[in-house]
This record gives C-alpha cells, structure tokens and sequence, in this order.
C-alpha cells in the first residue's frame, strides 16, 4: 500500500496526529517537501513532540524514515531534533535515511527571508525558516545539496560555497543594507562537520522507495503545509515555496503510484500569515476557535486566524489532491459552540460558484461565502469513540460535509491523542 497524508486546507490541520495513528501500517514514512516551516504535533499520553524536518511517523518504531530529495534541510534543526527524539527514548539516528539530493538551507537563505519579510510592504507572513530562498536556489541551480557534502572536499565545496552565494551576499549588502559575510571555508568545514555528526545514512531515495513499492512494502508520504498553500494550486504569492498537494510526491520523491490519498480537513478553518481567507472570522468567534482548538502555530507560536469551514475551497483541494478519503480532525473544538456555520458556496456580482472560479486572492478577496446554519451539539465528545455514540447534531454536521464534497469520511478525531479516534 502506498498513500499519501495531504492537509486540505492552509496546514495545521492535524497531519502529524493521523500520520503518527497510521505509521503502525507502514514500513516507510516519507517527507517529500517543504522543510523546517513544518510544525507536526504528536501528542503520546502526556508528552507532546513537535516534528519540523523527520516524518512525525518516527514513534512508530518499526518505520525507517525518510527525508526524500524534495525537502529543504536545515541541519542544524535536523541535529536538535534527533537529540531530542534521542532524549525522549526513541531510537532515531539509525533510522533515518537522506536524499543525496536534498537541498540545505544555509544561513543566508534564512537572513533573506528575515529581511525581506521585514523590509516588504506586502508581507507574506512566512515562518523565516528560509524556506522560499531555498527553493529559489534550487530553481535558479545554486543549491548545496547533501551530495556536495558527502563527495566534495571542504576546500572544493568552500569554491562552490563562494560561487553560488556571491548574489545572495551582495543582495543582502545592497539591497537590504544589511552587514553581512561569511568566510566560505569555514562555513563549508562547519557544514561537512554537521553533517557527519548527524551520522544518518544517505541514498538514493527515489531508488530504494520505488524498489520497496515493488516488494510490496508499504509507504506513507507525509505532505506538510497544505494544498491550499501549495504554490501552484494555493493562494498564489500567499503559499509556501514547494508542491505541498499530493503533485508533490513524484517531484518530491521520485514515486508516481500512490493507492490512496488520505486528505485531513480540520472541521473549521485556519491559517497563520497574510492572505486570502475568505470564512475568516476577526472576532469573538475567531476568539473561541483559537482558545478552544489552541491554535497557535508549532513553529512560530503566531496566533492562528480562525474561521468557519469552507466547503468551496475543500470541493477545489480535494479534486486537485485527488483524495480518496477524508480524516475529519478537531471536531471536539465546536462542541461549545450553539450554532455552527459552513461556507456552502461563494457569490460574486451575482454569480454563484460551488466552486472558487480562481484562486487568485483578487477573486478571494471579492467573493462573498453563504452559509448554512447548524445548531450546535453542547457536549463534550473527547471521550466518545464511535460514531453512533456521537450527538445527532454531529452525525449531521459530519454527513452533511461529507455529502458536499463528495469525498467519504473514514475516520474522525476528537482529541489530540491516537486513541481518540473514530474509525468509520
Ligand atoms: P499539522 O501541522 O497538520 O501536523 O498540525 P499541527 O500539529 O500544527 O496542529 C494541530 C494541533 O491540533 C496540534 O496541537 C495537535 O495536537 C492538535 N490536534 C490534532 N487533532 C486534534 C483533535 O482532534 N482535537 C484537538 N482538540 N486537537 C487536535
Ligand atoms: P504545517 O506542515 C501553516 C505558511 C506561512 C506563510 C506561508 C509561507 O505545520 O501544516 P514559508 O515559511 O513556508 O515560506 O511561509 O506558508 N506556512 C504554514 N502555515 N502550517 C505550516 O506547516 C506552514 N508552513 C508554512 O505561515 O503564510
Ligand atoms: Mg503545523
């Protein structure tokens, strides 16, 4: 079995909860892109560990994981949290596998990304984990990859260090104003040194995956961020820098078969930075979500803006995910609310879509979400563990979503914990 776990909507929707729930199944758990923007809650009796660059399926101790040639690595942060993992009691160095391929986020693609976010009068909101200059190295063909450290000598490295960081350098200097250098030698010695002492295997992982798949092991891709911050399907400029939809696995992994897509829609709406949120909810009700679903982010402890369910923009992510199966999460945070809306559909100059048209936040900014009222179902469900024990107002809540997008529920969280979990 090869599957995907895909978050639907702006991240945070609960990935890292399901993703650790399934690993048990899996042989491998992959991270196919993004980087140390990520921030994946596992939540295990008391303790709470928060992933940024290892795939959260890494406390099942039966999976190897895997850091595949999409993801952008920050080694340092790769360091801290196997230390961590080690720490807490779970074996982790000995079962992590690197792509030769992936890319690593040096210094000055962190310091372009602080600067520009604090210099731009349009702001993305990003997690300044360098995330997007990264990338853009990548595109551009000025990206150290983890292959350079292993087969390049430090002086050779240091010269290709030199060469593809002149721009950036002299960016930082003149455009920002910025006092920035560096002496590309030691800086090569400091990464060649890092990463020995991660002392984790590197291979290529597109090959071994695609082997694995063909003896019938079985993969679970992790997606991080989500589609709607994906940056050709989300809100364009307002997304993330890599393919976070399910597209991202060929590129990401180099694996093109996946037998099922698990999609994870949080059952209300959030998103942390700038842009298009068209069921946000700049008030009390905001206010609720937040405090009831403890929505600050994992990575940058930002207030997360919260808003109703957006049945529009879930119809668009889960046809251009291609999910097959839907992971309903946080449905225990709307159990205070006395009524609970839904975005059914969007108008704009009378027109009414089921669909959003566009994903260009000018056509964002515009619409105007119709809502249907719930009446809400005023008990805790924490503790409840089939769907039948649910309150009516629920069962309704959850079928009505799943009948409007036209995707099967097949399980519901109802806490942070794997145990509480309902299995349909
Ligand atoms: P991810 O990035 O998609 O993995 O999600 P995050 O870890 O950033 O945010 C999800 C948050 O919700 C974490 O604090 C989880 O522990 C928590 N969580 C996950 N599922 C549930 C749930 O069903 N109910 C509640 N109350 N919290 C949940
Ligand atoms: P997980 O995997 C939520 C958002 C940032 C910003 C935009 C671009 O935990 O769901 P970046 O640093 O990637 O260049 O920022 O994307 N963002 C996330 N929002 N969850 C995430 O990851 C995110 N990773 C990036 O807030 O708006
Ligand atoms: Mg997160």
């Amino acid at each position: 079995m090869v599957s995907a776990v895909i978050g639907t909507q702006w991240g945070d929707e609960g990935k890292a909860k399901v993703i650790d729930l399934l690993a048990c199944k899996y042989d491998y758990v992959v991270r196919y892109q993004g980087g140390a923007n990520a921030g994946h809650t596992v939540v295990i009796g008391n303790k709470k560990f928060i992933f940024h660059l290892l795939p959260s399926g890494l406390m099942n101790p039966n999976a190897t994981v895997v850091i595949a040639n999409g993801v952008v690595v920050d080694l340092q942060q790769l360091e801290e949290e196997i230390e961590s993992l080690e720490a807490l009691g779970f074996p982790t160095r000995s079962r992590v596998i690197i792509s030769d391929k992936a890319h690593i986020v040096m210094e000055y693609h962190k310091i372009i990304d602080q600067l520009r976010e604090s210099l731009s009068p349009k702001k993305i909101g990003t997690t300044a984990r360098g995330i997007g200059p990264c990338y853009e190295d990548k595109i551009a063909r000025k990206g150290i990859k983890i292959c350079d450290l292993v087969n390049l000598s430090a002086s050779q490295l240091a010269e290709k260090i030199k060469l593809v960081s002149q721009e950036k350098v002299f960016l930082i200097k003149n455009l920002y104003n910025y006092d920035y250098d560096f002496d590309p030698v030691k800086l090569a010695q400091e990464c060649k040194e890092k990463f020995e002492k991660l002392g984790i295997r590197v291979e290529n992982t597109e090959i071994l995956l695609n082997e694995e798949i063909k003896r019938g092991k079985n993969i679970l891709f992790e997606g991080a961020q989500g589609v709607l911050l994906d940056i050709d399907f989300g809100t364009y400029p307002y997304v993330t820098s890599s393919n976070a939809s399910t597209n991202g696995v060929g590129s990401g992994a180099g694996v093109t078969r996946l037998d099922n897509v698990i999609g994870i829609v949080k059952a209300y709406t959030t998103r942390v930075g700038e842009g298009p949120f068209p069921t946000e909810q700049d008030n009390e009700i905001g206010e609720k979500l937040r405090a009831r679903g403890d929505e600050f982010g994992a990575t940058t402890g930002r207030p997360r803006r919260c808003g109703w369910l957006d049945i529009p923009l879930l119809r668009y992510s889960t046809i251009v995910a291609n999910v097959n199966e839907i992971f309903l999460t946080k449905l225990d945070v709307l159990s205070e609310f006395e009524e609970i809306k839904v975005c059914v559909e969007y108008e704009l100059n009378g027109e009414k879509m089921r669909i959003p048209r566009s994903m260009d936040p000018v056509t964002l900014y515009s619409i105007k979400p119709v809502y249907k009222t719930f009446k809400g179902w005023k008990t805790k469900i924490s503790g409840v563990r089939t769907f039948r024990e649910l309150p009516s107002e629920a069962k309704e809540y959850i079928k009505f979503i799943e009948s409007e997008i036209g995707v099967p529920i097949k399980y519901i969280s109802v806490g942070p914990s794997r145990e509480q979990t309902i299995v349909l």
